[in-house]
């Protein structure tokens, strides 16, 4: 059977439970996102092709549990990756202060070329913020990552943000653009131009 892609790209999502990981993941894949929040337990994957620049791209998106006691099963999948997507949430100033620790769980886990991408969840949230854009975009920018902030539940920079992270990795398989200087941007142009949702909606 002939594969209709061209590049498969195993993506990650970390951050603390309840940040909204596998929201983001549901409305990517499935333009739907949950109520409630239905921990995830242990790890779980959907898939979703895009294009990126002239390449079609098979993405395996791995939702991840937050929670610590899942820590040493979800460590083992980092390694399997191209790329994260860090995730905290800008309502939990708690979620935030433990990006530097995910941060580390990755440089200790992760493969060394490994790209990542940070990004604060629920900026629709007008009431309730506990970190600002410039306090992500600061910390972003000590470790020299792209930063975003999204919003699963209304769909704000979802799949400007997957498609960006899609990009750093094909860019980066294809030396098409040197790793650092695409790191350094803060904000990334670049965005699929078309895609075809696969899997069933388990949101
Ligand atoms: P674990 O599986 O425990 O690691 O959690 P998770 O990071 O996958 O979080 P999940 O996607 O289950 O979302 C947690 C809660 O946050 C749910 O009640 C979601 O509805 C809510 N949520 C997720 N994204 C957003 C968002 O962009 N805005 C708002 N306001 N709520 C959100």
């Amino acid at each position: 059977m002939s594969k209709n892609y061209d590049v498969l790209l195993k993506i990650l999502l970390l951050g603390d439970s309840g940040v909204g990981k596998t929201s983001l993941i549901c409305r990517y894949v499935d333009d739907d996102v949950r109520a409630t929040h239905v921990a995830t337990i242990g790890i779980d994957f959907k898939l979703k092709t895009v294009d990126v620049g002239d390449k079609r791209v098979r993405m395996q998106i791995w939702d991840t549990a937050g929670q610590e006691r899942f820590e040493t099963l979800t460590t083992q999948y980092y390694r399997k990756a191209q790329g994260i997507l860090l995730v905290y949430d800008v309502t939990s100033g708690r979620s935030f202060k433990n990006v530097r620790r995910w941060l580390a769980s990755i440089e200790e886990n992760a493969s060394q070329n490994i790209k990542r991408l940070i990004v604060g969840n629920k900026s629709d949230m007008l009431v309730g913020r506990e970190v600002t854009v410039k306090q992500g975009k600061q910390l972003a920018s000590e470790y020299k990552l792209p930063f975003m902030e999204v919003s699963a539940l209304k769909n704000t920079n979802v799949s400007e943000a997957f498609g960006a992270l899609a990009g750093l990795v094909v860019n980066q398989q294809s030396g098409t653009e040197p790793a650092k200087q695409v790191e350094r941007r803060e904000t990334i142009q670049l965005q699929p131009q078309s895609s075809k949702d696969e899997g069933g909606c388990s949101c």
